[in-house]
């Protein structure tokens, strides 16, 4: 496999084409940032966190029938992907509630939901990812409504398997967002990342955050709090 020109570059990874149409090659930075990029910084290591992170939950969906973005891991940042064109939606499944959602309807982080809350955002920059429901993505032909069904049980499905791994593991899952892609042959697939960027993971005795909760909100320990998500699973 041979690694060619850079196709695009995120605030957390670089995506490069290869020799063959239908793979990309995803390599994970340490540049962190949030609130739409508005604070930055460096997490020391993130990018390995990440890479391996998402690699060991996209095997660990596979295996439970979900289908992902996944080939091969590569090294300690790169992996082997399905080259894929992204739904311009960020999948937000929430347990608890917690940041946008808490602050939104008055709620104390950690509150009991009484089912679990699908949410979408409309992926843009520009406009500051404004959450969107489903009558507003099949208006403005962000997705169709067979894709949008697709995405939308596949994403309960993958909160039902991911709630019960990081349970096992005494971590609670209280939200997390999601990235969905056409491949070149037109599944619809899991892609982007899962990691610690993206989810927030608690303690489930202690409630202490694991997760860039601690980035955003300066609370230290953020190198640390990302190595003890990889203890956790085994990884480190
Ligand atoms: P929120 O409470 O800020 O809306 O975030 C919900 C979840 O989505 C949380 O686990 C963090 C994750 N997330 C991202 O992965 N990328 C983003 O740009 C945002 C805003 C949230």
């Amino acid at each position: 496999m041979q690694k060619m020109e850079q196709m695009y570059e995120g605030k957390a990874k670089k995506v490069f084409a290869t020799d063959d149409p239908t793979l990309c090659i995803v390599s994970y930075k340490d540049d962190a940032t949030a609130f739409n990029g508005k604070k930055k910084g460096t997490i020391e290591g993130k990018g390995v966190v990440n890479n391996r992170m998402s690699n060991f939950m996209f095997q660990l969906l596979e295996k439970n029938g979900i289908p992902t973005h996944f080939v091969k891991e590569l090294n300690d940042r790169e992996t082997l992907v399905k080259k894929v064109t992204i739904v311009p939606l960020e999948v937000i499944m929430r347990n608890k509630a917690a940041g946008s959602m808490a602050k939104r309807l008055g709620l104390k982080e950690g509150t009991e939901l009484l089912c679990p809350v699908l949410e979408f955002s409309y992926k843009c920059d520009e406009l500051d990812d404004p959450m969107v429901n489903d009558s507003h993505i099949l208006a403005a032909g962000f997705a169709t409504k067979e894709d949008l069904d697709t995405i939308s049980s596949m994403s309960r499905k993958i909160n039902e398997i991911m709630c019960e791994f990081f349970a096992s593991v005494g971590v609670e899952l209280i939200d997390f967002k999601l990235e969905f892609g056409r491949t070149t042959d037109g599944q619809i697939v899991l892609a982007d990342e899962i990691s610690p960027d993206t989810c927030r993971f608690w303690d489930i005795h202690t409630h202490e955050k694991l997760d860039k909760d601690r980035f955003r909100r300066d609370l230290g320990g953020v190198e640390e709090a990302y190595a003890e998500m990889m203890k956790r699973i085994g990884l480190l």
